[in-house]
């Protein structure tokens, strides 16, 4: 049953009439952000000053998106305290826990019997870790105009091997989804699924309750098998998944810079980010997206560049920190040089290191002064 016939989802106003409800996955493990989402979970980790979740919540409101259903899991506990009810950001907000995780769409069913929607109206759903400037209204106005079952937002990238591939015909209807293609023979687009949708509110309801269900390996692949409607919508605004440590650091700098867009950054955009309670020595050079959260301390002469640096940290005089997130309370010595790097959580790196490319630091861990070099010592 539709809710909106065909005259009526073809007339402006109607088409443009924004979804009012959504749904955020956000019980994922975050287990390629190791170290990071050993104490926080990825949508909590701050980007920008504020922790990621608040710039697509920010956008979603922004879009005319009303209440928001949490599907959370994993460190499910935090999220409550941080964004209460909502109303500080002009939402109304609700938290549901899966005891055991129910995969991304045994999540939606889990919290479908808190939507308030009619049966045909569109809901939307997004998944937690993703940065884009996708214009929200403008994939719910498809969803209407093409009377579809669920429309998919769907980006271009070069390699999609870490995605889902969602091919579609000359109007946009998609015609298959592989998640995770394994073999050379299934990489049939470079179009993949970039992690926004809009279902019928139906559909989440017909999702099979109790269970672990995948939307991307079950459900999706399901409907059409089924002869259902799904719609894709390519277009190509800025776009990533910040899933991986580099993918993170890069999305926090992309918004200080002001590339990614957000309602929700504390501050002006530019090269770099200070928040109040910082404390960053006058000749220290902080540039390229670089943002500093409270009580950090950034010594003299150091150097900064596209990194995240998170409350209570320290950069010791002369260290030089390139493309790097620098965990809460860690502490970096002087002249050491970290490039690509993960520091956890109170972590100690001490003077004279250098670490490059993809080294992770684990949470409280101690590297003593000149004990790691990836080049000779002159
Ligand atoms: N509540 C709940 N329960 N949430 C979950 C669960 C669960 O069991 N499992 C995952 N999630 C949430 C994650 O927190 C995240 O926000 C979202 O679902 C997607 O999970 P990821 O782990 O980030 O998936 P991915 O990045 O490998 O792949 C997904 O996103 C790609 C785009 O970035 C898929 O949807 C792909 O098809 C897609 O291309
Ligand atoms: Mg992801």
């Amino acid at each position: 049953m539709r809710a909106h016939p065909a005259s009526e989802a073809g007339s402006d106003d109607t088409s443009r009439r924004p979804a009012a409800e959504a749904i955020l996955l956000v019980g994922g493990k975050g287990t390629r952000l190791r170290p990071l989402t050993v104490h926080t979970p990825k949508p909590m980790i701050p980007a920008a000053g504020v922790p990621f979740l608040t710039h697509q919540l920010a956008r979603a409101r922004a879009a005319g998106v009303e209440h928001i259903v949490m599907a959370t899991s994993y460190l499910a506990e935090v999220f409550e305290p941080h964004f209460g009810d909502g109303s500080a950001l002009g939402l109304h907000l609700e938290y549901v826990t899966e005891t055991d995780p129910l995969g991304t769409g045994g999540a939606l069913r889990n919290v479908a019997h808190r939507l308030h929607s009619a049966p045909g109206e569109p809901v939307l759903v997004f998944n937690g870790d993703i940065l884009t400037g996708l214009d929200i209204a403008s994939l719910v106005a498809t969803h209407r105009a093409s009377g579809a079952d669920v429309s998919l937002h769907l980006t271009r990238v070069d390699d999609p091997r870490a995605f889902g591939l969602v091919p579609t015909d000359p109007g946009g209807r998609v015609t298959a989804f592989l998640e995770k293609p394994q073999t050379p023979e299934e990489i049939v687009t470079d179009q993949v699924n970039a992690g926004a949708y809009v279902f019928t509110r139906s559909l989440l309801d017909a999702i099979p309750a109790g269970r672990p269900v995948s939307v991307e390996r079950e459900t999706f692949p399901g409907l059409l098998a089924e002869g259902a409607h799904l719609q894709g919508m390519v277009d190509s605004t800025y776009w990533l998944d910040l899933g991986t440590p580099q993918a993170f650091v890069r999305g926090s700098a992309d918004l200080v810079l002001g590339r990614a867009p957000s309602p929700a950054v504390p501050g002006r955009r530019g090269e770099r980010l200070v928040l109040p309670g910082a404390r960053v020595a006058e000749d220290a050079k902080l540039f390229g997206g670089t943002s500093v959260a409270a009580g950090a301390v950034v010594g003299a002469g150091a150097h900064v560049e596209g990194s995240t640096v998170l409350a209570g940290a320290r950069i010791d005089p002369d260290a030089v920190v390139r493309d790097s997130l620098i965990g809460a309370g860690a502490h970096i010595g002087s002249r050491t040089v970290l490039d690509g790097v993960v520091v956890g959580d109170g972590a100690f790196v001490g003077a004279d290191n250098e670490l490059l490319h993809g080294a992770r630091v684990w949470c409280d861990a101690r590297l003593e002064a000149g004990s790691v070099r990836f080049s000779s010592d002159e």
